[in-house]
């Protein structure tokens, strides 16, 4: 098989968002390299019937689905449990669940829904597996990010969003965050050999954004024919988990195999750190690294 990033043999990679677009791209992948890949889903269906999609494609055995609807705190908690028990490496974490939402609702944590799907459920995970990658480093998390990073500002104030909702912003918005926990991370994470990249993986066309109705679902008709396949769209993620290229190599935003610049707040120090103690409020963390 043509394997041009190495192999993964005898390594685990979970992957959330597996289901569909961009993370089942990247499960086919890494399966393909001879990981044991474990995806995550929420819908038992959608769940086993991609899992049966990703051992079609990738020739492998060993994909396994966890079920977890990241918007729950305890699911996510519960999840990382079940992990643990189940298995005793992890090599690749990769956050890459993720969605807009055109109006605002709330999880069953009292949490705005994009915030809690997109920053804090992988906030969280993370933070729950941190011990297990570092049995298992050199270890690599990376966090499916975007360049609608630049349509957000992180408003410590109204970091729900309850003031004002506008759905791209409020992605922008928890995507910057997706960096500024990146950044933060690498620099707890110095000395572990464990990784924490991110990257922006073009504009793929998924089933992101069909979860709305109105102008938004229209957007993403109209900008289809423009987009990259999930298999394009999962390049770099499929990079950074796998290749020789980016071993040691930690804290950096990624498109297309190069480093980018993120927004110029998310290398302050100081505000990344508030997030991060925000976050450990909102997810009642208070283990971190
Ligand atoms: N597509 C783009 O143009 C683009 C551009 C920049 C960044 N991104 C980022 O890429 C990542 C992957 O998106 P995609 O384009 O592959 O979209 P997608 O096809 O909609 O996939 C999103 C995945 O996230 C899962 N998910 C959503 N809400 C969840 C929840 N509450 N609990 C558990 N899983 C949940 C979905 O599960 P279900 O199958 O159950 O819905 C699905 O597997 C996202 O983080 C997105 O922000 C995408």
């Amino acid at each position: 098989m043509d394997n041009p990033n190495g192999g993964m043999g005898g390594k685990t990679a979970l992957i959330t968002g597996g289901t569909s677009g961009i993370g089942k791209a990247t499960a086919v992948a890494l399966a393909a390299m001879g990981a044991d890949v474990v995806v995550v889903g929420r819908n038992q269906e959608r769940g086993e019937a991609a899992v049966k999609e990703i051992k079609g494609q990738s020739h492998s055995e060993s994909v396994e689905l966890m079920l977890a609807d990241l918007s729950a705190q305890d699911e996510v908690r519960r999840l990382a449990e079940a992990f643990l028990e189940r298995h005793d490496r992890l090599d690749v974490l990769a956050n890459n669940a993720g969605l807009v939402q055109s109006k605002r609702t709330e999880t069953p944590d009292g949490i705005e829904t994009t915030l809690a799907i997109n920053h804090l459920a992988p906030f969280l995970l993370t933070n729950l597996l941190l011990d297990r990658l570092k049995q298992s480093a050199p270890s690599r998390v990376i966090t499916v990010s975007s360049e609608a990073q630049r349509w957000g500002n992180m408003d410590f104030d109204d970091l729900q969003s309850t003031q004002k909702y506008r759905g791209f912003p409020v992605y922008g918005m928890t995507k910057l965050a997706n960096i500024m926990f990146t950044y933060e991370l690498a620099e707890r994470l110095k000395g572990t050999f464990v990784t924490a990249n991110c990257l922006h993986p073009g504009a793929v066309s998924t089933n992101f954004g069909k979860n709305n109705s109105g102008p938004m679902t229209l957007f993403f008709r109209i900008a289809k024919p423009f987009m990259r396949s999930p298999e394009q769209g999962a390049d770099t993620l499929i990079w950074l988990a796998s290749s020789p290229d980016v071993e040691g190599v930690s804290g950096k935003y990624f498109s297309d195999r190069k480093e980018i610049e993120a927004k110029k707040v998310a290398y302050d120090p100081a505000t990344r750190r508030k997030l991060w103690e925000m976050s450990e409020d909102l997810t009642g963390l208070k283990v971190v690294a």
